[in-house]
């Protein structure tokens, strides 16, 4: 049988070019970084599953399939880095959908084998997090401090003590909180992803008209299936008694389902940072683009002296940026990953 050779990583003074790809879920991403600086970071997203409300795995596939060369060729040429360049190739491993990382992964490695280059697999959730390490003017988070992962599939609390030394303190029983956004938003009509639209619709809206019960769930970890299902049956309920009641009142459910779902958040932050005695709060993830969390965040910092770091918007939703940037950090550190690596959706740490 043939067997691939991990590729060793030889460290040299000339500058570092890393690809970083990204194909977890449903968007399709590529990115080049110099020394830790991002040249270009393209993303295309999957407009086909907004029909659906929801992503279907089989469509997110085929759609990566369709758009991985031309999103790496348009990263190489956006950085104006020709392909012989490239130092080494970080691609996504896990957690995240099988097909969806089958087509990075394996795109990667056939790269990476015939550049003679080699191939870095990233936790795709540690990257939400080390984004925050890319070469730029942005103050950096020192450790250790708490990682609070918040996207459509993932919400956890995270011990950092360093780059890759990493403890789930917590993590969410049920949905995590971009899915009780986008499962909320579609009770009322919205599309997918109903969070950015939540978002907007709430600023015109008062958020303490309607109140949902706060779920109680002991220690780090949160659970958020409670609180849809209590929204499914208020809006039943205002229904029976008002037909257009979602319509004449959109902005301010949308403010209060908000309020429910950022409250229950940061009850579990603020337990787990006096818990740990980190006062470094670290975002990532789709979620964290909130601007109603920004606002109650600029609030809960002064109370309680955190240092808060939410990524830049580009750098929120999922991205190769963040991938390229694990890669720089692993190649840095000389680890060395293997051709035989495989995909792992539910890849932890
Ligand atoms: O990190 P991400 O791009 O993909 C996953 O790994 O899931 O996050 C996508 C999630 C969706 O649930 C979307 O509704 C939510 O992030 N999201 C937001 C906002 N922007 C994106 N939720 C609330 N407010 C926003 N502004
Ligand atoms: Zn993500």
């Amino acid at each position: 049988m043939f067997k691939f050779v991990p590729t060793k990583i030889v460290m040299s003074n000339k500058d570092l070019y890393i690809l970083g790809i990204e194909s977890s879920c449903d968007d399709t991403s590529a990115s080049i970084l110099k020394n830790g600086k991002v040249l270009s970071n393209v993303i295309v997203n999957q407009n086909i599953h907004k029909k659906y409300g929801g992503v279907v795995p089989e469509l997110a596939s085929r759609a990566h399939l369709s758009n991985i060369i031309p999103v790496v060729d348009s990263a190489l040429k956006e950085s104006k880095v020709s392909i012989k360049e490239i130092s080494a190739i970080a691609f996504t491993r896990g957690p995240g959908l099988m097909g969806s990382l089958i087509i990075g992964t394996e795109f990667a490695k056939g790269l990476g084998l015939s550049l003679n280059v080699p191939v870095i697999d990233v936790n795709h959730m540690q990257a939400h997090l080390l984004v925050h390490f890319i070469k730029n003017d942005l103050k950096k988070p020192s450790f250790p401090f708490l990682g609070v992962t918040i996207s459509g599939g993932h919400t956890q609390f995270i011990y950092v003590e360093d780059y890759f030394k990493m403890k789930i303190l917590g993590q969410t029983l049920d949905d995590a909180i971009g899915e009780a956004f986008d499962k909320c938003g579609k009770k009322i009509g919205l599309g997918y992803p109903a969070g950015p639209e939540i978002d907007k619709l709430s600023k015109s809206g008062n958020e303490l008209k309607y109140k949902f019960p706060l779920p109680k769930v002991k220690g780090g970890d949160i659970s958020y299936s409670g609180t849809k299902t209590a929204f499914i049956n208020f809006l039943h309920k205002e229904k029976t008694k008002n037909q257009n009641f979602i319509d004449e009142n959109l902005n301010d459910i949308c403010a209060s389902i908000q309020k429910n779902l950022i409250d229950n958040l940061l009850s579990k932050i603020e337990i787990l940072s006096i818990k740990n005695n980190l006062n470094t709060i670290v975002f990532g993830g789709g979620v964290s683009a909130n601007s109603y969390l920004k606002n109650r965040l600029d609030k809960a910092s002064k109370l309680n002296n955190w240092k808060v770091f939410i990524p830049e918007l580009q750098y929120t939703t999922d991205n190769a940026a963040m991938i390229g940037i694990v890669g720089h950090l692993k190649y840095k550190d000389s680890v060395k990953s293997s051709l035989n690596s495989t995909p792992s959706p539910r890849l932890t740490f």
